[in-house]
């Protein structure tokens, strides 16, 4: 009676111990996997977050777009042939010669300017000649107004890309170069596009101090030039690089691959 007793103290203690074990086991299995899980789901929040972010921003993108086309034309259209039409009625003011020639002068400055202002905001010729013509009329008003030297090299046949391409191309250009002007400390810039039957190289490079965008930090000034580059390369599918180069400058590469 008392071996059959302990037998099965024995065994319930056995069998506790090993219920208890089980138990713990399945305690530290069923944290491990509940970690697991919300670190899943913490993972798949934060894309989703991030692709928020991106498609929101490629909305900014596209109506800042649509507003400056909206402008351009109105300026253009609207500014640009009133004062070409105010520019014919010179002649027959009352006015002596000498002040029809300032007021002339004053007239074509100003036609010049919102001509000027209407192509950045929507560069037509691009839309019409393709990026390689429009890159060179804008290296053209750069080296007119600015004391940086800009150069173009073309590689590849003038061939036309994608409209959404060549616009991408064009704007990130467009901020390149302001960036250029504003911080780079430059004076000389070079530009080579090379388009291919399946592909558009741009390599922009300058003298300055050199730059690469971990250089910024957001809390130094809120700025959207950098952001939206990217945002309207990864539109396209496309890729972009900063360098800095061993002697001094930088060196941004952006690659489109059909
Ligand atoms: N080529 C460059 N050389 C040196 N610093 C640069 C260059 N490009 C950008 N930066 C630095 O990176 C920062 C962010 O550039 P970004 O184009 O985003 O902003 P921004 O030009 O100051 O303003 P925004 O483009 O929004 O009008 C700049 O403020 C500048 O400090
Ligand atoms: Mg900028």
């Amino acid at each position: 009676m008392d071996g059959q007793q302990g037998v099965d103290l024995g065994t319930i203690v056995i069998f506790g111990t090993m219920g208890m074990i089980i138990l713990a086991m399945g305690v530290i299995v069923f944290f491990f996997i509940y970690q697991q899980r919300m670190v899943a789901k913490q993972n798949e929040l934060a894309i989703q977050e991030l692709e928020h972010q991106k498609s929101l921003i490629h909305a900014v993108i596209q109506t800042r777009e649509i507003e400056q086309r909206r402008i351009a034309l109105e300026l253009h259209d609207d500014v640009g042939s009133t004062l070409t039409a105010i520019k014919f009625s010179v002649p027959q003011l009352t006015i002596s010669a000498e002040e029809k020639e300032q007021l002339s002068t004053n007239l074509n400055n100003a036609i010049q300017k919102v001509r000027r202002i209407s192509n950045d905001l929507l560069p037509s010729i691009l839309e019409e000649l393709g990026l390689q013509t429009a890159v060179r009329n804008l290296i053209k008003n750069l080296n007119e107004n600015t004391s940086i030297e800009f150069s173009a090299e073309f590689g590849g046949e003038e061939r036309r890309q994608p409209k959404e391409v060549e616009l991408a191309y064009y704007r990130v250009l467009q901020e390149l170069l302001n960036n250029i002007l504003k911080y780079a400390e430059a004076t000389k810039v070079e530009i080579v596009l090379a388009s291919e039957p399946l592909s558009l190289h741009m390599v922009v490079s300058d003298n300055g101090k050199g730059f690469v965008p971990s250089d910024h930090t957001e809390r130094e000034r809120p700025s959207l030039g950098l952001r939206n580059m990217e945002s309207r390369i990864q539109q396209i599918h496309g890729n972009m690089r900063y360098e800095k180069l061993p002697a001094a400058g930088t060196k941004v590469t952006v690659v489109w691959k059909k």
